[in-house]
């Protein structure tokens, strides 16, 4: 099974994540960031496609992207502000899995969260009034404060068993 990990990542998350994935895949699978990926994927029987949550859904860059993939294998990864058992995670990898072409659909989906940017959460501060569902609250601060910490050790552990269980899934 010919493999590569695709990536996005704008503060290095998504990277770290897709890095410990790659790390339990065959020696020598290209672990490549979406900048600079190879001008043809098609060769390759199973992708790991990586992106952080953008609005509810994969980044554009991703999303571009994932619009092109039809390989025969697709597995989809990300990182996000909120912990993964919340339904807005499920949400953006569903919207994000209907980013692929008709009739492509991903063998598995994996996601945990991710710091956010500080100059992010302040830019959002800014611009939205306490009250939004965007502006600073009690529960946004312990969000921010408790995915400050991740991608942790736990994270990149999941994110190696979600790839070993592909392999098995598929050989
Ligand atoms: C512009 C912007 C929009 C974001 N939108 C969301 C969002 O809708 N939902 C969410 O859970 N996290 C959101 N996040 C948080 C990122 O998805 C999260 O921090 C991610 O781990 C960043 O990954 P990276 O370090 O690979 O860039 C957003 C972050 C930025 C910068």
């Amino acid at each position: 099974m010919k493999s590569i990990v695709i990536y996005s990542s704008l503060t290095g998350n998504t990277k770290q994540v897709a890095e410990a994935i790659t790390s339990v895949l065959p020696a020598g699978t290209p672990c490549v960031s979406m900048k600079e990926l190879p001008t043809d994927l098609s060769s390759y029987d199973l992708v790991f496609v990586g992106f952080w949550v953008d609005k509810g859904t994969a980044n554009k860059e991703a999303r571009d992207v994932l619009g092109t993939l039809h390989n025969p294998h697709i597995a989809l990864f990300a990182t996000a502000g909120v912990p993964p058992q919340m339904a807005h995670a499920k949400e953006s990898l569903i919207n994000a899995a209907n980013c692929l072409p008709d009739g492509v659909e991903s063998v598995g989906t994996f996601i945990c969260q991710g710091k956010v940017d500080p100059k992010v959460i302040e830019m959002m501060y800014k611009m939205f009034p306490k009250g939004h569902s965007h502006g600073q609250s009690a529960d946004r601060d312990a969000r921010h404060k408790q995915a400050a910490v991740h991608p942790n050790k736990e994270d990149f552990q999941a994110a190696q068993d979600f790839a070993k269980d592909i392999l098995i899934k598929l050989s």
